[in-house]
C-alpha cells in the first residue's frame, strides 16, 4: 500500500445526504439545503442538524420550535443548489416549490420531494458557528410510487448525496450487500459461540 497522507483537519464522512430544510418565518415558509444532518437516536426517532448560526433557517426554528426535512430527488439539483446559494434575509423562496402542511404548524413540506418529515425540537445544542437541533420526529410523508413491499425504495426515490469540500453532486449508486446479514458467516466462523447482533 502506498502511504497514508494527513489532509487536515476539516473533515467530511463521504457521502453527505442532500435534504432540504423547510421552516416558517413569520407565517411564510423558507427553505434551505441542509446536508448536515444524521438520525441520532432509536426510539424515539431523533434527528440531529447542524445550521449555521447566521442562516434565517436558525432563527426560524428558535423562534417556531420545528421543522422539516424533505428529500429531493436527483431532478431538483438545481432548485436544491439555489436555495443553498441564497438567504430567506434578502430572497423569498416560499414560492419556489408546492408547500404542504402535515401534523405540525411550522414544518412546510415539499410536495415535490418523494419523502418529508415534520420535526418538534427538543434539544439546542450552540457550537462554535452552528447549532445542533435535536428534532423529534412527528410525521413522514412519501407516495405509493416510491415505496415496494412497504418500505421507501432508494431507487424510485432516487435521493443524491454531496461530497466536501469539493463540492459535488452525486447519485445513489449500486447495491452492494445486505445490512445485518452479510457479516454473519464471518460472526460464526469468527465467534461461533455468540449469537448477538
Ligand atoms: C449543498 C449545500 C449543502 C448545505 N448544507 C448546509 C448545512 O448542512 N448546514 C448549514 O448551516 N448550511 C448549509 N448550506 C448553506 C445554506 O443552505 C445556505 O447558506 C442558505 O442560503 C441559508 O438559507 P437561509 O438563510 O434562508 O436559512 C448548504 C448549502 C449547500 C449548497
Amino acid at each position: 500500500m502506498t502511504e497514508r497522507i494527513n489532509i487536515g483537519r476539516n473533515g467530511f464522512i463521504l457521502p453527505e445526504p442532500q435534504t432540504i430544510l423547510g421552516t416558517m418565518i413569520a407565517g411564510r415558509p423558507n427553505f434551505m439545503a441542509l446536508a448536515w444532518v444524521t438520525r441520532v437516536n432509536y426510539s424515539p426517532c431523533i434527528m440531529a442538524i447542524a445550521v449555521n448560526a447566521g442562516h434565517a433557517s436558525n432563527a426560524a426554528i428558535r423562534d417556531t420550535g420545528q421543522f422539516s426535512l424533505n428529500t429531493p430527488g436527483t431532478d431538483m439539483v438545481e432548485v436544491t443548489d439555489y436555495v443553498g446559494l441564497i438567504s430567506g434575509k434578502r430572497t423569498d423562496k416560499s414560492s419556489l416549490f408546492n408547500v404542504q402542511r402535515g401534523v405540525l404548524q411550522f414544518a412546510p413540506l415539499i410536495d415535490e420531494c418523494p419523502i418529508s418529515m415534520e420535526f418538534d425540537v427538543i434539544q439546542t445544542v450552540d457550537l462554535p458557528t452552528n447549532t445542533l437541533f435535536l428534532g423529534e420526529l412527528a410525521a413522514t410523508w412519501t407516495r405509493e410510487e416510491y415505496m415496494t413491499d412497504g418500505y421507501v425504495d432508494v431507487e424510485k426515490v432516487r435521493p443524491f448525496t454531496l461530497t466536501m469540500p469539493d463540492n459535488r453532486y452525486w447519485a445513489v449508486g449500486a447495491q452492494v450487500g445486505r445490512a445485518w446479514h452479510d457479516g454473519k458467516s464471518l460472526r460464526d466462523t469468527l465467534k461461533p459461540d455468540r449469537s448477538d447482533g
